[in-house]
């Protein structure tokens, strides 16, 4: 058979979607400046998808201080890869100050979170050693440990036993090949806002002997007394091996980072293959990172109105009797009980009545007749956004428990 034939016959998991209308439910574009109303499709939309906790993606001195980079170094500098003709002091500085933000030896800056984190991991292992991650693991995790060709296993969300089972399983494996044990997780889970485990896993370091890489993507800037994280919220930073977090959620921007003691970073300079051979972080996200860095250490009413938001928002939903799971960080998702029909629907009287916008996911993330609404929150989001939001809720809460949403629309479509 053909290769593409089979290909686009096939579709590939997310690209069956594509029966869904393009432009509407799968790569919607929202237009106009990145702040809680946004158009969609020509419509005011009041948005909580905009991965901007602290708001610093419209700060007006961040936009100054982006577009000055952007006018002074243009995109091409520096040239080539950090090790070859990529670096400048600029960098080095950034990295200076996110070492010392997350109170860390050392950071390396990396190209985009997936792509940064994913090579960290193939870099810190080889065939004698053992990889072991929590199942709810961002992709970018996941595919990391895939390019890993010694054994994997994973635990069950946040199952502090069952990792320790697995601990042992590995001790046997790397006592015999002579390898070493990393156990990742993450701080905040980006799907349902609960935090990792990261206490218990620690407490596990006095058992076995491993190191620990945590994803913080969500908790980096939202969670922690100084923004710098789940580590520090949980009081846990030091016994963290390897740091990392993206700059694509409270630093509004690209590009990511991974910090840790300066000998194990030291290594993954010369080490990590997708920054060895790709080019560096362009200026201006170099430049405008250490503007936004400024910003989330030294304005703390940032996260303070971020927190305003979304404790009104959190509680508001209880108070209405929404399940929004066990979520203690920003991420706030609202499970509701409903097939893929019904989500289209729901999704869409959701835009066009109530002119609300927000992510709506679905089997196979979540379980078969669950629909999950997903809150990303902002300090830039009022109170007045979060009553609204709720009061739409509760109205298509009620049409979807009538059955409103079983028929028509996206139902025709499914059945073709
Ligand atoms: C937990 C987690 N890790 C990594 C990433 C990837 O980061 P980036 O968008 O910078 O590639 C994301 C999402 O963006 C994420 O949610």
């Amino acid at each position: 058979m053909d290769l593409f034939e089979k290909l686009i016959e096939n579709k590939g998991p997310l690209g069956r979607l594509s029966i869904l209308e393009e432009g509407y439910y799968m790569f919607p574009k929202l237009e106009g400046e990145i702040k809680p109303r946004m158009q969609f499709k020509g419509h005011e939309m009041l948005t909580w998808s905009l991965n901007n906790y602290l708001g610093l993606a419209n700060h007006p001195e961040v936009r100054k201080v982006d577009a000055d980079a952007a006018a002074e170094w243009g995109l091409a500098y520096p040239m080539g890869a950090r090790m070859m003709s990529g670096n400048s002091k600029h960098h080095e500085e950034l990295e200076r100050q996110l070492a010392s933000m997350i109170d860390k030896e050392s950071v390396m800056l990396l190209n985009y979170g997936y792509q940064g984190i994913f090579s960290v991991i193939d870099a810190l292992v080889d065939r004698k050693d053992v990889i072991i991650y929590d199942r709810e693991s961002h992709a970018c995790i996941v595919d990391g440990a895939r390019l890993h060709i010694g054994k994997r296993f994973i635990f069950p969300h946040n199952d502090i036993d069952n990792l320790a089972k697995q601990l042992e399983r590995a001790e046997n494996l790397t006592s015999e090949s002579g390898g070493g044990i990393l156990v990742i997780t993450e701080g905040v889970f980006g799907m349902a806002g609960d935090l990792g485990k990261l206490k218990e896993i620690v407490e596990l370091k006095k058992r076995y002997n491993f190191r620990l890489l945590v994803d913080d993507a969500h908790g980096f800037g939202t969670m922690g007394a100084t923004g710098a994280g789940t580590g520090e919220e949980l009081g846990v930073q030091d016994e963290i091996d390897l740091y990392f977090s993206t700059f694509a959620k409270s630093m509004a921007s690209i590009g990511s980072f991974i910090g840790g003691d300066k000998e194990i970073i030291e290594y993954l300079r010369y080490n990590v293959r997708s920054q060895i051979f790709a080019k560096s972080l362009p200026m201006p996200l170099v430049i405008g990172g250490m503007k936004r860095l400024e910003l989330l250490k030294n304005t703390p009413s940032l996260r303070e109105n971020l927190w305003k938001v979304v404790k009104a928002l959190q509680s508001g939903l209880r108070e209405k009797g929404f399940n929004i799971g066990d979520t203690e960080s920003p991420v706030t998702p609202v499970y509701l009980s409903g097939g893929l029909v019904e989500a289209g629907n729901l999704i869409r009287d959701l835009r066009e009545n109530f002119n609300i916008f927000c992510s709506v996911v679905i089997y196979p993330v979540v379980p078969k007749d669950v629909i999950m609404l997903r809150l990303i929150p902002t300090a830039v989001h009022t109170l007045d956004d979060v009553k609204e939001t709720i009061s739409a809720f509760e109205a298509v809460q009620g049409k979807l428990k009538s059955g409103q949403y079983q028929k028509s629309g996206v139902a025709e479509l499914l059945q073709k």
